[in-house]
């Protein structure tokens, strides 16, 4: 009898979820108690809290939940105060925030207590890599959602407001209170009249929603779009230009945020050509900004192939400018110091900077980590980064306090998350990529959050069975022990799985040409600067592997504080994940484990490719508990995805195997393709991806 009980269940869990394309992300709906609502004021913010309240309430029927705003010190930007009676908070963004969290509780079944929750950033902002033709750069998800090319480019439909409703509401949830529209490549015509009016009806849409819009602008806009002869940021036209444009995106977006700009950076011009300082640049665009309340984030991803070392370059650049920006200027610095990859340690910069406001770029996207064939968890990269210890005002100064206005004053705190979101149906193109928009939501806005946290919440949001009768199911603990335990599982292994399979030890950058999804160790074209080819960062050679970054090489080290410094500086007391970002060691040098590097390195690509073999025994496993659509799509990428680890570790090691000739263990399994044939894919690839 228990048996068909048990079978009854299941089969009604999986029958009652329809198909689905996962385009209502974590935002389901289950269906509502009444709920009586009092609200201490009226406006299209309001009008969107309580239609949530009323759509979602999951409490008792017809309890009463009061909305007011009433200022309080404890009460902080958009924080609010969260009861079991209602939210308070001191603006009615904050009001729809704390609705969100109060609906989220209770669709995770977590208790609602008096508390009050402060945003650990103020400016909580997606960069869309987005061009005006529609285009995504490193997306993977389909086109923009803001932008297509044609003839009707900037005509403005229902069905676009729509989207950009539904963009709007899935950010607001979730915290994000800013979008950039447009690739930090910026083209010029961003800023012309006609595109700004399509910026404006995005502004509308999205402003309801607390979602602030900012543009990424070209420096050399007064030149290229303006006309004039030079964009000098000290010639008086350059500046009056300048001035001119942003009145006049003010007159059309009253909020509008500010700028982003990438300059003097992989080609892009800026204030270097003029002779002038990355300060002098930002300062003259953040002039212009400043009456009207608007901020410049102003990039630090600079590097040159002069440099012998580009992990170093950013830091020399950007420290000797420290205190010379203006105060609505916040320098913009990705987590690590080259580029996104897998796994680096956490930039120079933050912290170092002392007068200056800085903030991290995060890259939700994921060009070096899978794009959006791999599930490959997010959060676990960036909770890393966040709690890593800067040392610069003592120990416990974590980047995340670097930055968020704790340790140093800043005028605006701000962090940036490069999104992954596109036309696709499910927006994010892998299923489990909607958990990476979620998760950097949700760090923004608390950065002391756990993975796990985050994880645990995404799960119960996304896939926790519809029908109020299954509730019963989900509280009796069955889907928690055979779905959300083992997906979570799944999830918080995945990025460590993807660094073993793809770059351990601190290897980096030693993907395949340009699409950077495949390994390419040995990608050096005749020509190429050698700081865009593998061989520069894994300097693989007979006798070892890995960057010498210590004193006694390019001495990245000493960008650290101490005691960080001597310890990266040394081999014995590097951490291992790190080894090889700042050691170039012999092959035979003996690890912690007692294996030699050369074996180490084989048993950690064997072990991330295993452990994409366990995800999809655990997908498989989770098939009753899932609707068939995202559980056939999700099944069909972690096939591919375990393919395409096992080619990262056969490419890999059979590359290196040719310097050090040493043999892969016996115990682990022997590579299945031949690196000649590898090493021919790796165009095909560039095409398919
Ligand atoms: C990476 C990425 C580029 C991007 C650049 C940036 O290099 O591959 O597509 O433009 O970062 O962040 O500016």
């Amino acid at each position: 009898m228990r048996i068909i009980v048990g079978t009854f269940i299941v089969c009604f869990v999986a029958l009652s979820a329809k198909a689905e394309t996962g385009h209502e992300l974590w935002l389901r709906h289950r269906g509502a108690n009444p709920v009586k609502v009092v609200c201490s004021g009226e406006s299209a913010t309001l009008s969107l809290a309580l239609h949530e309240l009323r759509q979602g309430w999951q409490g008792e029927a017809g309890a009463s939940v009061a909305l007011e705003i009433r200022p309080d010190k404890s009460i902080k930007g958009d924080g609010y105060k969260l009861a079991a009676s209602g939210v308070q908070a001191n603006t009615e963004l904050g009001i729809l925030y704390g609705v969100y969290e109060l609906l989220r509780r209770q669709q995770t079944l977590r208790p609602i207590q008096d508390e009050i929750s402060n945003p650990s950033y103020e400016r909580r902002v997606l960069n869309h890599w987005d061009n005006p033709d529609g285009s995504v750069e490193r997306g993977y998800a389909g086109h923009s959602i803001f932008w297509r090319s044609g003839t009707d480019s900037l005509a403005v439909t229902e069905k676009d407001r729509a989207l950009w409703q539904e963009y709007g509401r899935a950010n607001a949830s979730i915290g994000i209170n800013g979008t950039v529209l447009n690739n930090v490549n910026a083209s010029p015509e961003t800023l012309s009249g006609e595109s700004l009016i399509r910026v404006k009806a995005i502004a509308d849409a999205l402003r309801p929603y607390g979602v602030k819009t900012y543009l990424s602008v070209k420096f050399s806009s007064p030149s290229l779009l303006g006309g004039l002869k030079t964009s000098d940021p000290l010639d008086a036209q350059v500046v009056q230009w300048w001035k001119a444009k942003v009145k006049e995106i003010y007159s059309l977006i009253p909020d509008f945020g500010g700028f982003l700009v990438k300059a003097n950076s992989e080609g892009q011009p800026g204030p270097q050509d003029y002779g002038r300082t990355h300060a002098q640049g930002a300062n003259m665009m953040a002039d212009a900004l400043k009456p009207f309340g608007g901020i410049v984030m102003w990039r630090a991803f600079v590097y040159s192939s002069e440099d012998k070392d580009r992990a170093r370059q950013a830091y020399s650049e950007f420290m000797p400018l420290d205190g010379q920006f203006r105060d609505n200027v916040i320098i913009q610095v990705k987590n690590g110091p080259i580029d996104f990859q897998p796994r680096e340690p956490f930039s120079p910069l933050f912290g170092a900077m002392k007068k200056t406001s800085v903030m991290p770029e995060l890259q939700i996207t994921q060009e070096y980590l899978g794009h959006s064939i791999q599930l490959v968890y997010l959060a676990p990269m960036w909770e890393e980064t966040l709690q890593s210890d800067t040392y610069q005002k003592g120990p416990g100064s974590t980047v995340a306090r670097s930055t968020d206005g704790t340790l140093f004053p800043q005028k605006y705190s701000a962090i940036a998350g490069v999104a992954n979101i596109g036309l696709d149906a499910n927006w994010c193109g892998h299923h489990f990529a909607q958990a990476n928009w979620y998760a950097f939501g949700r760090l923004a806005w608390n950065s002391g959050l756990t993975s796990d946290t985050i994880a645990d919440e995404w799960i119960r949001l996304t896939f926790s069975p519809n029908q109020k009768e299954t509730l019963n199911a989900l509280k009796s603990g069955d889907w928690t022990k055979n779905f959300l335990t083992p997906v979570k599982e799944m999830m918080l292994r995945s990025r460590e799985a993807a660094v073993n399979y793809m770059m351990p030890l601190g290897l980096h950058h030693i993907f395949a040409g340009t699409h950077h999804y495949g390994p390419g160790p040995w990608y050096a074209p005749k020509g190429m600067r050698p700081d865009w080819t593998p061989p520069y960062y894994h300097q693989a050679d007979a006798l070892g592997i890995g960057f010498d970054r210590t004193r006694a090489g390019s001495n990245a080290v000493d960008q650290y504080r101490e005691p960080l410094a001597s310890q990266f500086n040394d081999p014995a007391t590097c951490p291992e994940i790190y080894l090889l970002w700042f050691h170039h060691l012999p092959w035979t040098y003996r690890m912690k484990s007692g294996r030699t590097l050369w074996d180490e390195l084989c048993y950690r690509y064997e072990s991330g490719v295993l452990q994409v073999r366990q995800f999809q025994k655990i997908w498989d496993r989770a098939e009753p508990y899932v609707d068939a659509q995202r559980f056939a799509e999700v099944q069909s990428k972690l096939r591919r995805h375990y393919r395409d680890a096992q080619i990262w570790k056969d490419a890999c090691l059979l590359y290196f195997q040719q310097f050090n000739r040493l043999p892969i263990p016996y115990d682990i399994e022997r590579p299945v393709n031949d690196l000649e044939d590898l090493m021919k894919i790796d165009l095909k690839w560039s095409h398919h991806n």
